[in-house]
């Protein structure tokens, strides 16, 4: 017999279901959204196909030319709807201070009062009936491996069917993590909704949403709420939502970290393999750091050659393990990254992996039925349909602006796609950590590498990195912010205590005898007089990899200055490049008046975050200060 919840509406729940509290949420969720019906996804490839099939036909998706790009999909979002939405993110924690300064707080009560419940006025609720007409999709999903004691699953009910095709290439999605929630296993219950509820015989649109948006965590009760987008970070409730947000909390609670980090594996020509950890703001490389191809002249003395592997291009769990070392799972397993500038050169690994199977979302099409975007190729095509379904040609653009893909483009696609997975990607243990990377995207003042001369120092380079910010996110772009361990979005509670929970985690770890991971500052972005990129960045990156891991290893020298330990043109090596003297001394120099007012804005960040500052970071300014004026 058919289940319907209070309001009639039919709830469909699979036989293999036992869940009691999961099928009573979804009776309620289906209730107060007033979806016309719902369906549990089961996450095969059938569905999948389906799913699309779907999307297809209601004009969100355009299926690619299968001879030049099989099994893929181009979706063009509302042009009021191409990022995640920053200040329309919230904390709601029970304190103000717990979500602290960096973030949007709003009262728990006061929130559910908005999206939930309705206010004293009458006003209504802003999720009460905004899935009218639609179907509330069931998206079980897991963050890492099915199963693994590191990971965790969420639920998340959807009225867009783009959501449950993403969150099947981005998490373990379907029956399997039922099966795995049993009869009354935990899980983070995640409700979205585009807030475009159709009234009896509407038509819809190709991409619904709302100019409301509200992208809503409760960390005490682990809950998340999204109202009005469909894209990215705003929808796919599993990754910045729950991974980093959400999961940030868990950490502080159970004693682990969830970062904005890629990990990758490097096995070096003696066969020996590391793993680093890099944390980068939005759309600063990490999915081209996380599948970097060495230079082909970067060989030992019997020609063997360094092999970058991807673990993870954008979050990582990390734990300490039995013996005390930090294992880092990727919880994601799929990619969701910028597209613009992505091509053979900058990235063959991401050229390659999506060669079939994705969803491209915002980018331009081409007459033959193929994707493009800016930076693709040298030469872009005469003409193609822009991401707004306008015509574009090169002459439009020179005259208008017009770009073909928006600087946020994206594409989706299954981490299996990836030609250089690592073989550990999947492993429910995870892999150790040798090293820490933080780099932010600087024109002037940071060094190309630093490494911090101990574990305090590098907390220290973290919390206060800088970056320009990008079109990741709505609002102004290329202005400096200071971005805390590249997690200032992400943030799920107070800033200073999180940084007081790395300090505090070192400290236990150091206190137990075990070696920490080394941690460096990197910034490929420093630009020269003429405004171009000094430094050649992509697989070049991997000249300054070596040196951190010899570093590790204990093989590698370095100079000490104000700030840490950087190499000096002999330290790195140049086979293969021309690269001189004047160039390197550019880009790892250290300006004493850029310092100088770059410790300006590290007060300012400690003025902002002084509720709970740790006395150690302060203690490190005042040492950089002093070798400053030294
Ligand atoms: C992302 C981001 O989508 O950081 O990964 O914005
Ligand atoms: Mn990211």
């Amino acid at each position: 017999m058919t289940q319907v919840n209070s309001a009639g509406i039919p709830l469909n729940v699979p036989a293999h279901v036992h869940h009691q509290r999961l099928i009573q949420w979804v009776a309620d969720i289906a209730a107060l959204t007033q979806a016309k019906d719902v369906y549990w996804c089961d996450g095969t490839e059938a569905e999948y196909n389906r799913l699309c099939g779907e999307l297809v036909a209601a004009g969100t998706m355009t299926k690619l030319n299968p001879e030049l790009r099989p099994n893929s999909y181009l979706a063009c979002s509302d042009p009021t709807d191409v990022a995640r939405v920053e200040d329309r993110t919230f904390i709601c924690s029970q304190k103000k201070e717990d979500a602290g300064p960096t973030n949007n707080w709003m009262a728990p009560a006061e929130m559910r009062t908005l999206l939930q419940t309705g206010q004293p006025d009458g006003t209504p609720a802003l999720f009460k009936g905004s899935m009218k007409g639609r179907t509330l999709y069931v998206v079980p999903f897991s963050m890492g491996p099915i199963g693994s004691p590191i990971a965790h699953i969420g639920v998340e009910l959807s009225d867009s069917p783009y959501v449950a095709v993403n969150m099947r290439m981005m998490t373990r999605m379907g029956r399997a993590v039922l099966d795995v929630l049993g009869e009354n296993g935990e899980f983070v219950p995640c409700v979205h909704t585009v807030g475009a509820p159709l009234a009896e015989g509407q038509k819809d649109v190709a991409w619904p949403c709302n100019k409301t948006k509200y992208i809503v965590h409760y960390p005490e009760t682990r809950e998340i709420w999204s109202y009005g987008s469909g894209y990215g970070g705003n929808a796919l409730l599993g990754k910045k939502c729950f991974a980093l947000r959400i999961a940030s909390t868990m950490g502080r609670d159970q004693g682990w970290l969830a970062e904005h980090m890629l990990v990758l594996g490097v096995t070096q020509p003696n066969g020996v393999k590391r793993h680093v950890a890099a944390a980068f703001p939005s759309a600063c490389g990490k999915t081209n750091f996380a599948m970097l191809i060495p230079p082909a002249g970067l060989k030992d003395a019997q020609g063997n050659t360094w092999k970058v592997t991807t673990i993870g291009d954008d979050i990582a769990w990390i734990k300490p393990g039995q013996d005390g070392r930090l294992y880092a799972i990727n919880p994601e397993a799929g990619y969701f990254g910028v597209a613009p500038g992505t091509n053979h050169k900058t990235n063959p690994n991401c050229m390659d992996s999506l060669q079939r199977d994705a969803i491209f979302t915002n980018v331009a099409l081409t007459p033959q039925g193929d994707v493009w975007w800016e930076g693709m190729t040298d030469v872009p095509p005469a003409e193609l349909t822009d991401w707004q379904g306008k015509r574009w040609t090169p002459e439009i653009a020179k005259e208008t602006g017009a770009k073909a893909a928006h600087p946020n483009a994206r594409f989706t696609v299954a981490a299996t796609n990836n030609p250089v997975l690592d073989a550990d990607w999947d492993n429910p243990q995870g892999v150790a950590i040798d090293a820490f990377i933080f780099g932010g995207r600087r024109s002037t003042t940071v060094p190309l590498v630093t490494e911090a001369r101990n574990w305090v120092e590098g907390v220290y380079m973290a919390a206060t990195m800088g970056s320009e910010t990008t079109a990741a996110a709505a609002g102004q772009q290329g202005v400096v912010r200071r971005d805390p361990f590249a997690m200032l979005p992400f943030m799920g509670y107070n800033m200073s205590d999180y940084f007081q929970h790395w300090l505090s985690l070192g400290q236990k770890l150091e206190g137990q005898g075990v070696k920490l991971p080394k941690i460096y500052c990197v910034n490929w972005f420093r630009k020269g007089a003429d405004g171009k990129f000094v430094w050649p960045g992509y697989g070049e990156n991997m000249r300054v990899l070596k040196w951190m891991l010899e570093r590790v290893e204990g093989t590698a020298q370095g100079v000490e200055h104000v700030f840490g330990i950087s190499p000096r043109y002999e330290d790195l090596s140049w086979s293969g490049l021309e690269f001189s003297r004047d160039q390197f001394d550019s880009v790892i120099g250290i300006d004493r008046a850029a310092w100088a007012e770059e410790l300006k804005l590290h007060d300012e960040l400690f003025e902002q975050l002084s509720y709970h500052l740790p006395e150690e970071l302060r203690q490190t300014k005042a040492q950089i200060e002093k070798r400053l004026a030294a």
